[in-house]
Order: C-alpha cells, then sequence, then structure tokens
C-alpha cells in the first residue's frame, strides 16, 4: 500500500490523530501539553509490551499447520484427530531450553517440540521434546535442574560448574546427556530434527481397552545436525538461524513435514516389562514395540503477528481429548499440573480465548469472570442446575483411563525392576548407536563442554560418571579434558609478560 493508500492513523479508541511526528505543545518551542493523549498512550503502551518470557524454552518460533490421518490405529484410541481419513488444523512450536528469548538458536541444548491440536473434540497438546528421553525421572527435580543450566545468582553467567554438578549428582541423566553431547545434540535447522513425547501416553479404544503409547513425529527432511564448530559460528553469524530457516522455507512454499508414528505397548505388559516402561529417562526398544503409523503433519502457514500467535501460544500436557491420557509417569503428571500454573501466571487466567490458544471446538465451561474475560459468560453459572447449564457426561469424559494403586504415602524413587539402572541404555547409545565418528565426536564435545569446570572435585566426578556409562569412552575424555587444561595453562602462560 502506497502512503497516499494508507489509512489515516488513529488512537487504540479508533478516533483519528493529528500527527505521527509531533507532539501537541504550546508553540513550536513551547512545553508538550498533558493533553495529548495519542502520545501518552504511544509511551504508555512501549512501556507494557513486553510480557515475561517463558520460564525455560524461552526462544523459539514455529508455524501454523495440518496433521492429516494416514494409517488405521482405530484398533487403539477412540480420539476423533487419529481417526483414517481425519485432518486438523494445528501450530508447532519449536524452542531451545535453557535459553533467554534473544539467545542464539544453535547452543547446545534439547529442541522443544510443542504441538497443539484443534481436534472437534477439543484441543489436543503435544509438548514434546527433540530427545526421546529426559534428564531426571522425579518432577522434584525439574526446578533444581532448570536452575541449573540457566545462570549463577552472583554474577548472572551460566556455569559449567553448575551444570555438572547437577549432572553427576544425577545418574539417571547419563541417557540424555550422552544423547545431548552427541550429533544430534544440534539440529541442522527444525525442520532436520524429529520429535518424541518421549513420556509414555495412554489411549483408550472405542470398546474402553487401554493401550500405553510413545509418540515419535520422523522427520520427512531427514534428521541433519550441527558440528560443535559450525554451531558457533552460526551463533555468532545468526542467533535467530533456526527461526529464519522455517519463515524463510514456508514463505517459499516448501512445506515441512514429519510422520506422526507410535510405539503401543498393551496395558497388562507395562506391569512385567523388565523396566519400568514408564520412566522417563529410558526409551522403549522397536524390537519389543515397533512403530505404527498414525498421520503427517505439515507446517504450512507462517504467523503474521509473533507477539499474539507464538508468544501467547500456551501448551499444556494435560489439553487431552476423548482416547488419550496420561499415565503413571510423575515426570508427566507433575507437568499436568505445572504448564497451566505457568500460563496463568504468564498471560493470565484467561489464556485459553486468546485465538492462537482457543479450541476450534466448542467450549462449554462453568469457569467465569477474571482478568481479560474477552468470551460472555451465560447463566446458570454453577452445577448442578435446573437451568439447562452443561452437564457433564462421563461416557465422553478423557479421564476414562485408569491405573491401579494401592499403597502408603512415601517419597521414593520408582521400584526397581531387573533392568532399571541409569548407564545401560546410555551405553547401548554408545557402543551400538554411535559409529566410531560419532563417538570421537561425543569425546570432543563433552571435553569442550566440561572444560570449564573449575572445581577439581566436580570435574573428578565428570571423568567418574563417563566411566560409569562406558569405561573407555570415560578414559578418553579424561585425557581429553586434561589436554584441554594443559593447553589452556600454556595458553595463559604465553600471553604474560609480568
Ligand atoms: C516449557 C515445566 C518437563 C517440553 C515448559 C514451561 C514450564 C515447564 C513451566 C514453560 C511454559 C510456558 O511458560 O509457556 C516442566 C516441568 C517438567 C517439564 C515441571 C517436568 C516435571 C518437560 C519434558 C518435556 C518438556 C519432559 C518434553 C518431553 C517442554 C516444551 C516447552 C516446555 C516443548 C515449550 C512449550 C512452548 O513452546 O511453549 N516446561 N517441563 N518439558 N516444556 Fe517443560
Amino acid at each position: 500500500m502506497t502512503s497516499s493508500q494508507s489509512q489515516p492513523t488513529t488512537t487504540d479508541s479508533g478516533s483519528p490523530v493529528a500527527s505521527d511526528e509531533h507532539s501537541l505543545t504550546i508553540g513550536p518551542d513551547g512545553p508538550i501539553l498533558l493533553n495529548d493523549h495519542y502520545l501518552i498512550e504511544q509511551m504508555a503502551q512501549f512501556n507494557r509490551e513486553r510480557i515475561p518470557e517463558r520460564q525455560p524454552h524461552a526462544k523459539g518460533g514455529g508455524a501454523f499447520g495440518t496433521f492429516r490421518v494416514t494409517g488405521d490405529v482405530s484398533a487403539y484410541t477412540r480420539a476423533a484427530v487419529f481417526q483414517p481419513g481425519a485432518q486438523t488444523e494445528m501450530i508447532a512450536r519449536f524452542s531451545t531450553v535453557a535459553g533467554e528469548r534473544g539467545s542464539p538458536d544453535t547452543w547446545r541444548d534439547p529442541r522443544g517440540f510443542a504441538l497443539k491440536f484443534y481436534t472437534s473434540e477439543g484441543n489436543l497438546d503435544l509438548v514434546c521434546n527433540n530427545t526421546p528421553v529426559f534428564f531426571i525421572r522425579d518432577p522434584m527435580k525439574f526446578q533444581h535442574f532448570i536452575r541449573s543450566q540457566k545462570r549463577l545468582a552472583g554474577n548472572n553467567l551460566r556455569d559449567a560448574d553448575m551444570q555438572w554438578d547437577f549432572w553427576t549428582l544425577s545418574p539417571e541423566s547419563a541417557h540424555q546427556v550422552t544423547w545431548l553431547m552427541g550429533d544430534r545434540g544440534i539440529p541442522r535447522t527444525w525442520r532436520h530434527m524429529n520429535g518424541y513425547s518421549s513420556h509414555t501416553y495412554s489411549w483408550v479404544n472405542a470398546s474402553g481397552e487401554q493401550f500405553w503409547v510413545k509418540y515419535h513425529f520422523k522427520c520427512d527432511q531427514g534428521v541433519e545436525c550441527l558440528t560443535q564448530d559450525e554451531a558457533d559460528r552460526i551463533a555468532g553469524e545468526d542467533g535467530d538461524a533456526h527461526q529464519r530457516d522455517l519463515y524463510d522455507a514456508i514463505e517459499r512454499g516448501e512445506y515441512p513435514t514429519w510422520t506422526l508414528k507410535v510405539q503401543i505397548m498393551p496395558f497388562e505388559d507395562a506391569k512385567t516389562y523388565r523396566f519400568n516402561p514408564f520412566d522417563l529417562t529410558k526409551v522403549w526398544p522397536h524390537a519389543d514395540y515397533p512403530l505404527h503409523e498414525v498421520g503427517k503433519m505439515e507446517l504450512n502457514r507462517n504467523v503474521t503477528d509473533y507477539h499474539a500467535e507464538m508468544e501467547q501460544a500456551a501448551f499444556q500436557p494435560n489439553n487431552l481429548v476423548p482416547g488419550t491420557g496420561l499415565s503413571p509417569d510423575k515426570m508427566l503428571l507433575g507437568r499436568g499440573f505445572s504448564y497451566s500454573d505457568a500460563h496463568r501466571a504468564r498471560l493470565g487466567v484467561n489464556y485459553q480465548q486468546i485465538p492462537v490458544n482457543r479450541p476450534h471446538a466448542p467450549v462449554h465451561s462453568y469457569s467465569k469472570d477474571g482478568a481479560m474475560r474477552i468470551e460472555n459468560v451465560t447463566d446458570p453459572v454453577y452445577a448442578p442446575n435446573s437451568q439447562g447449564g452443561p452437564k457433564a457426561d462421563p461416557a465422553r469424559a478423557v479421564y476414562s483411563n485408569y491405573f491401579a494403586v494401592d499403597g502408603e504415602m512415601v517419597q521414593q524413587a520408582y521400584t526397581l525392576r531387573a533392568e532399571d539402572d541409569d548407564y545401560g541404555q546410555a551405553n547401548t547409545l554408545i557402543n551400538q548407536v554411535m559409529d566410531e565418528g560419532m563417538r570421537e565426536r561425543l569425546v570432543h564435545n563433552v571435553a569442550g563442554a566440561a572444560a570449564g569446570v573449575r572445581s577439581d572435585e566436580i570435574r573428578e566426578r565428570v571423568y567418574q560418571y563417563w566411566k560409569n556409562i562406558d569405561k573407555a569412552i570415560g578414559d578418553k575424555i579424561e585425557a581429553a579434558i586434561k589436554g584441554h587444561l594443559a593447553q589452556n595453562q600454556s595458553d595463559k602462560g604465553g600471553g604474560r609478560f609480568d
């Protein structure tokens, strides 16, 4: 639109303003007047433009898309979104975990892979990562884990001591840290990474039979990763490289796609499987539970207002639809509380009325009032009532999923089974999934990441942590870190003039 075709500027209440450039003054050289409402509105609005960033996963971006069912999993779930032929609008947001809103996209970190499906039965959110496992298995440790990856209280710097102190004192992190320090630790772009629910969720079919499932979004562009050196270079050249890549690809009409596959475990298997299938630090071997194709997700529409549609997007694992559910995974149950609480704090109690979060299915809840309520509430505002208000229908409810529990209240780790150890799957990853080149890069990446550890005690624990995973790799990591330290020492020596 040329300036001669432009709409006249107005205040936020819609009345035309006299100037985009000059404040109202007494004479051109005189003082500014308080009745210049437009100037005051502009200054006040500007001062309130920022909202708190997400606590973890602050830096991210994504796009709208569609999810189309291509397989037939109707024997396992009655969810409308997964029935043959269904097509559902959705939004995806990708992110790093520890960095702030302006931090580089290519820091080594897991990537968030958050999805919201606007299904005919309400919103289904799958708040995934690009890694199939996680660092811890109890939500009590999550807050401490995230703090250890962020910044020191005193000097506001990120800190290798803090990261490795937490990891080496939390041996359950071994699998995820091995994954993170390996080749897949830094995706080439968001279009070149898989997404995993990591957790075990549940599905219920039309006959009420329940199954345990893990979701895998396999990237159809192929998985591609950056080496540490490439990532460091890109971080300096373009901190927003991943956001730009996705945006530009969609603008070019190159729509990235992912194929959703699920691993399905019969309900009874979970009771006797050789390790706890709800332990988030473990994968289920595909030989035991192969992948079943469900459908394809395509991202095909960029947001047009990043703040409204991406910064205000709110994903929560407790957004479930009939035929889907949580599981006894303690982390997942913790997340069931945490996200909606975070949204109420970050966006306000009525965050689900913001258009990007608003379900496409009709909402008949008894929630009422609160800041920024947009939708009108109609009477009756209480239940039970005899006034024709909404009535719960247990037959359609999401929480029909079940698992039997019995016992004393305790604060204890999961009961150990035959193969419930912290290091076994990390060892398998190193020795059966990685080739020699990958193992070398693993050693290089760990040595680079841990070379900044200042405490001798923590450094010793780093060596032992890796030796517990695999003796040979641990020895190489120890030698590589000692090499870095010796090099730093001689560099310092060379630079001294006193
Ligand atoms: C973001 C809590 C574990 C994936 C967040 C946020 C919180 C949180 C509070 C910020 C939400 C917001 O402000 O919008 C937790 C807790 C966890 C946990 C308490 C464990 C007990 C996980 C796990 C995964 C995950 C295991 C993946 C499998 C994500 C993603 C986001 C996120 C993708 C970003 C969502 C977005 O793009 O808006 N988490 N988290 N989190 N978390 Fe977690």
